[in-house]
């Protein structure tokens, strides 16, 4: 379903500031994969991100999604196929859009309608939808998504992206702004409605608990690479202390080869 092969991305290359944030990225996803995504802070996680969703072009490597070498599209094409969250409450939504609105632009896009002609069958399915978040939004239709609170904006931006039905779902760390309550209740509603789309997901979370629970796969990211990808049995038995030595052992060895490196 995706395939990353061989991905690098230097930032500021040939000066001080040089940051090599991709070395060598492969990644294969088979098609319903839920991958939860792990890594101390600056391991290249939303560069991945931003690498399939197309942000920059790579400086080496392919990215395939259902089959299409996408590596050369623009941002704006991958965005038909590849659905986005960020932690950021405010970037998915337009504020000063109407819930009702906020839900057309989307789902008018998948169904190639005109923009903003909500019929009464839109209205009744978007309330069904809004209904099964059980956030009291239902009735709200015709609020200004502005005034929503964080995690109802999530909520939302996650609606309206499983609405578009997208080949593959990113979430970066999407509950982490909100409040611990609210972040299980957007998780809970997230994997409600992967499952329910049969979505192809990644998530990125700092959360190990959660990473290890939700999802079919976890992978560990560090330094530009992936150091560890658990499925089956191997992550059903991990555990999240383990999760960190694990994270300890690699980061040591990393560190090692850098210092023969620097010799
Ligand atoms: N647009 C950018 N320009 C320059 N450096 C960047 C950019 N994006 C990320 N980086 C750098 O690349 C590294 C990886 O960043 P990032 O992927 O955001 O990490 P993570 O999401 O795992 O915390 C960091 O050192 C970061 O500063
Ligand atoms: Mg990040």
């Amino acid at each position: 379903m995706l395939t990353v092969k061989n991905v690098k991305k230097t930032f500021y290359p040939g000066t001080p500031n040089e940051k090599r944030a991709l070395n060598d990225v492969s990644l294969e996803l088979d098609a319903g994969d839920f991958v939860t995504i792990i890594g101390s802070n600056g391991a290249g996680k939303s560069t991945l991100f931003n690498a399939i969703g197309g942000a920059f072009w790579v400086d080496a490597g392919s990215i395939h999604l259902d089959g299409k070498n996408i590596t050369s599209w623009k941002d704006y094409k991958r965005a038909y196929d590849i659905g986005r969250v960020f932690q950021d409450t405010l970037k998915g939504t337009a504020p000063n859009l109407t819930i009702e609105e906020n839900l057309a632009l989307a789902y008018t896009r998948k169904a190639k309608k005109s923009l903003f002609a909500v019929s009464r069958d839109d209205r009744d399915f978007f309330r069904t939808l809004l209904e099964k978040l059980n956030l009291g939004l239902e009735d709200r239709l015709k609020a200004k998504v502005g005034q929503l609170s964080g995690g109802q904006r999530q909520a939302v931006s996650l609606l309206m992206c499983t609405i578009a039905e997208p080949k593959l779902l990113l979430l970066d760390e999407h509950t982490a702004a909100l409040d611990p309550a609210t972040a299980e209740k957007v998780l809970a509603i997230t994997v409600e409605l992967v499952e329910a789309g049969k979505i192809t997901t990644m998530m990125i979370t700092h959360d190990m608990q959660a990473a290890l629970s939700i999802g079919n796969r976890t992978i560990m990211m560090d330094d530009g690479g992936i150091i560890l990808d658990l499925s089956g049995k191997e992550r059903a038995d991990m555990t999240v202390d383990r999760l960190l030595t694990c994270y300890t052992e690699a980061s040591k060895k990393k560190l090692a080869n850098d210092r023969m490196l620097l010799r």
